[in-house]
């Protein structure tokens, strides 16, 4: 708790600094004691009460071993597993796919196919570690490693770790070195076109580039994960959400080199609870809008999060020149610690290695709300709103804002705001610089009264 420290540093606080900090502190308090208890009830899940009623009395398990696999992490295992699965596939009823504990399985690049009789489980309780020579992806898809498609009703869980062993992929990076090209490098693990899918109590470790990804998924929930690259690790994604529909991340920690969880490309009704982020850049909605696309991304629903040291805090980023919407989002009961730009809308993001062009049309950031948001920024501009010359931020809101400075010596935060519309209730630090706007849409919160992934 020595961080509760940071109210006090400067000499000439004001009862309202003061008041702030107390804020603070009982925020960290209750949080640190009882997590992170959402405001609002959410009904149970459809998980689980298909999980109770549909659960079998039989399962079929199969282990890796019955397919002669060795686990020493040094001989090629990836026939055995790709085995293993086409059996598991065949089967009619529910299967267990077992990685065992305490060994380690060697997979080169697969890609599985997910039409199968049988409802999978995939249990890895030891460890699968990726070969770590990007060599041995030559004539081989570079973005892939573990990759399902296709899959129906598919659980992986079991408590072990999939290790991506990135550091020559990191190493030949144009994000480490300039002077490389960029090419792209392998997501660990990849779900596309995937419906009814679990993913929990799994550790991923050093991945390639992303860890985990869905891609035109449907009712995914993904909990209890842990996902660990150093803050140095180019690229290295924790969860990246695209083209999603219905899903729900929760009780994760995510440490890593980018974006602890990136939400992109027509995705909606996302719910993510209990995360603890950093090092990372935080949680992040886009980048939207690159090369000019339409693409729209709508009813997120951000509750819960502890962001440690991270470079950016809750963030939505669109380029000059796409077109769109970012809509119906709404970041609640976010706790930061030693934060770079804790809030940031960016409507003039630019990842690329020559400068971008300024451009007329944007993707439109509308209905986007802050809720309780408490702790400590590392830069000055603790909110910042860059918003589009084009098409100005609309339905902004601010409601019990209190971030400052995680320094003494930098005193105090502030705000930032170009084009950016919106409204505010309850305390807010640093003040808000939202321009008011009656004749703009009334903001309308959205709460996911629904949980995220019903009524799909
Ligand atoms: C590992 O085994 C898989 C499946 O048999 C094969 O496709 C791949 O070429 C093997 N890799 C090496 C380096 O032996
Ligand atoms: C994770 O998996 C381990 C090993 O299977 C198990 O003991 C543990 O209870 C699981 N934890 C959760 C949260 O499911
Ligand atoms: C960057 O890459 C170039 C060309 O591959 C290489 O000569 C140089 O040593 C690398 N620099 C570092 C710092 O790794
Ligand atoms: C939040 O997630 C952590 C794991 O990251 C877990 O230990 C804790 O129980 C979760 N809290 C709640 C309230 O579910
Ligand atoms: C988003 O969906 C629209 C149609 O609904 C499509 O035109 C657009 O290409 C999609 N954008 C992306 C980035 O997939
Ligand atoms: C706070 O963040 C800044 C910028 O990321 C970093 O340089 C500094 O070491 C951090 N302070 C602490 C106490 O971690
Ligand atoms: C874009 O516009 C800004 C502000 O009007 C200006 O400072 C900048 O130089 C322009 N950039 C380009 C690439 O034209
Ligand atoms: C904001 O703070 C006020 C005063 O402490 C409180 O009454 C209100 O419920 C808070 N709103 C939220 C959404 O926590
Ligand atoms: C910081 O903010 C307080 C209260 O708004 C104000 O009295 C003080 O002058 C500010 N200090 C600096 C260095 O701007």
């Amino acid at each position: 708790m020595k961080k509760l420290g940071y109210g006090y540093c400067s000499s000439s606080k004001a009862t309202i600094v003061f008041f702030f900090f107390i804020h603070v502190a009982s925020i960290l308090v209750t949080q640190y004691t009882e997590a992170f208890d959402p405001l609002i009830q959410l009904p149970r899940t459809t998980f689980t009460k298909t999980r109770t009623r549909t659960r079998p009395r039989s399962r079929r398990l199969i282990s890796l071993l019955d397919f002669s696999a060795i686990g020493d992490g040094i001989h090629n295992d990836t026939q055995p597993f790709l085995e293993a699965w086409k059996t598991a596939c065949s089967l009619p009823g529910f299967v267990n796919v077992d990685i065992p504990y305490g060994k380690t399985f060697l997979i080169h690049p697969v890609d599985i196919d997910g039409h199968c009789r049988s409802k999978i489980t995939l249990r890895i309780l030891g460890t699968i570690v990726a070969p770590k020579d990007p060599a041995m992806w030559y004539g081989l898809n570079q973005r892939k490693w573990l990759y399902f498609h296709g899959l129906n009703h598919l659980t992986v869980e079991g408590g072990g770790s999939i290790n991506g062993m990135g550091h020559e992929w990191w190493a030949k990076s144009c994000k480490t070195n300039s002077t490389i090209p960029c090419h792209p490098a392998p997501t660990a693990l990849t779900f596309h076109k995937c419906k009814n899918l679990k993913v929990n109590n799994l550790t991923l470790l050093n991945s390639q580039q992303m860890h985990l990804a869905f891609t035109s998924c449907m009712r995914v929930v993904a909990s209890h994960l842990r996902v660990l690259a150093p803050p140095s690790s180019p690229n290295t994604d924790g969860i990246h959400i695209s083209i999603c529909k219905g899903v729900e991340v929760r009780d994760t920690i995510i440490r890593t080199g980018d974006d602890c969880i990136s939400i992109v490309r027509n995705s909606s009704r996302v719910w993510i609870r209990n995360i603890t982020c950093g090092p990372g850049h935080g949680i992040s909605i886009g980048s939207l809008g690159k090369s000019n696309v339409w693409e729209k991304v709508q009813d997120i629903y951000v509750n819960g999060v502890h962001l440690f040291n991270t470079d950016n805090g809750v963030r939505i980023k669109t380029w000059q020149g796409g077109a769109g919407f970012a809509s119906k989002i709404t970041f609640q009961n976010i706790l930061m610690e030693n934060v770079s730009n804790p809030i940031i809308i960016d409507q003039y993001y630019c990842d690329s290695q020559k400068p971008c062009e300024n451009q007329t049309s944007a993707v439109k950031v509308e209905g986007i709300s802050f809720i309780d948001v408490q702790g400590t920024s590392a830069t000055k501009e603790a909110i910042k709103f860059a918003c589009s010359d084009s098409s100005p931020c609309e339905g902004l809101y601010l409601e019990n804002i209190s971030i400052v400075s995680a320094s003494c010596s930098r005193g105090n935060v502030s705000s930032y705001c170009w084009q950016a519309y919106g409204s505010t209730r309850g305390f807010v630090y640093p003040p808000s610089c939202l321009l008011s706007n009656d004749n703009f849409i009334k903001q309308r919160v959205w709460l996911g009264s629904n949980h995220a992934t019903n009524s799909i």
